[in-house]
């Protein structure tokens, strides 16, 4: 993308509509904060000129940011504009373009964005504003139009009368301007307002009284217009970005059953002819095999690998897994902190016991080893290739390879004569 565009991200506002001690662009739609998606976006313009506007807990917001961001605090949460002048402030020597995006705008895509840089270069506009048309267009200011039609301001919902309420052209929030016009006219906003904030809107009827350029154009998709003020909105985007993340997998190769029913977070990996069975939640940073099945009602946590051919079947709960190939976990099992090899089977209703009450343990479990239904593991423990353990085993040793267990504790009753398991 072209090198003179200074991207400004706002990110200083508290959670106030949220009800929330967690600052609102860090609150998570599909396993990430809202703020990394307009990142990625950012990332995606190649700009060497990234802005972060941090004010309301900032030191927690920084911890996402790539070190290539720089940060400008806002002091005082008093509005956008006033935003929007901390972040210009480390912009100084910067001459161009500059494009603002709202950290609370998480489902915006880059094509989007490119269309509206490309339209602003090209026909050379003071300012150019992504507007998106909302048959329900409540909480968003409202795109004005003079006779001519050109945008001439922006009211906002709580300033609009009845008549401007009834417009259905928004202010999606991401605008592009000339670096002059916009710097040189944010003073002029005044906080005449019912909020008495200084409103980053007001500068278009500003720009656009003094004869300078003002356009806008619109989002196809109106879904990418969406703002996060609400826990309401923080669920229709969280179902809206599942949407595509299930899509992305099922035209890689995944079949998800009901994609209504399952819950994968951003940044999972899943092998081609993998099948996920509804009410199933697979967690960030899950990688998952080929041909693998996964569910009814599973639960794959943080740092859960399975390799190919595995099977998590009904009601399992993975957390800090390996899951050697072709090794079957059928049901009710909970395996944590493990490390599983090939072709083992767990029976039903196995549990590694991995919580004494202090610290978390590792269980091992080698290749072909067969776990009768049942057993409990209490780590930290190691299972030796070809083992067997009974129904109902309570594992509190180590166990040697090709070795049959059973009770409670279990006890060694004699070495296994087949090789157990597949
Ligand atoms: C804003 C727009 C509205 C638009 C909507 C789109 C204004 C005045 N209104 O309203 O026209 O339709 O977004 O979603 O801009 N922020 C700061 N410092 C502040 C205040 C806000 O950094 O002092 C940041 C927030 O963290 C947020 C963004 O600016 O990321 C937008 O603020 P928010 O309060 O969400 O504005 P909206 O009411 O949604
Ligand atoms: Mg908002």
């Amino acid at each position: 993308m072209k090198k003179d565009i200074a991207v400004i991200i706002l990110a200083a506002g508290k959670s106030t509509r949220m009800k929330s001690e967690v600052p609102k662009v860090l609150h998570s739609i599909c396993g990430r904060p809202m703020l990394g998606y307009v990142l990625d976006l950012v990332a995606s313009l190649k700009s060497r000129h990234v802005v972060a506007v941090l004010g309301h807990k900032q030191e927690l917001v920084r911890k996402i940011l790539p070190k290539s961001v720089k940060i400008a605090i806002q002091k005082n949460l008093i509005g956008t504009a006033d935003a929007v002048k901390a972040g210009l402030s480390a912009l100084k020597g910067f001459k161009g373009t500059v494009l603002l995006l709202y950290g609370d705008n998480p489902l915006l895509k880059d094509k989007t964005l490119k269309k509206l840089i490309d339209y602003h270069l090209k026909n050379n506009v003071d300012a150019t504003l992504l507007t998106a048309h909302l048959k329900k267009p409540a909480g968003y200011g409202r795109i004005m139009r003079d006779k001519c039609f050109n945008i001439c301001g922006i009211v906002e919902e709580k300033d609009a009368d009845e008549v401007q309420k009834d417009i259905k052209e928004i202010n999606t929030g991401i605008m592009v301007f000339k670096k002059d016009k916009l710097e040189e006219n944010l003073k002029y906003i005044r906080p005449n307002n019912l909020k008495k904030e200084y409103y980053l809107t007001d500068i278009v009827e500003i720009l656009a009284k003094k004869g300078y350029l003002v356009d806008g154009i619109k989002v196809e998709d109106a879904q990418e217009a969406l703002g996060i003020n609400t826990r309401k909105e923080l669920a229709q985007a969280g179902s809206l970005m599942q949407t595509r993340i299930n899509d992305k997998f099922m035209q890689a190769g995944v079949t998800i059953m009901d994609p209504k029913s399952t819950f994968i977070n951003f940044g999972t990996k899943i092998g081609s002819d993998t099948k996920i069975y509804p009410f199933t939640v697979i967690e960030r940073g899950v990688k998952i095999g080929k041909r693998c099945s996964v569910g009814p009602f599973a639960h794959l946590r943080e740092n859960v690998e399975l390799k190919d051919d595995v099977t998590a079947g009904n009601f399992i709960e993975m957390v800090r897994a390996k899951i050697g190939s072709k090794t079957l976990v059928k049901h009710f099992s909970y395996i944590g902190d493990s490390t599983l090899g090939s072709n083992v089977n767990i029976g039903a209703g196995t549990v590694t016991a991995n919580f004494d009450g202090i610290r978390k343990n590792n269980t091992i479990i080698k290749d072909n080893v067969n776990i009768g239904s049942d057993t409990i593991i209490v780590a930290p423990a190691k299972i030796g290739k070809f083992a067997v353990t009974g129904a109902g085993s309570v594992v509190t040793k180590n166990i040697p390879d090709k070795t049959v267990v059973a009770g409670v504790p279990a006890r060694i009753l004699r070495k296994s004569v087949f090789p157990a398991g597949r």
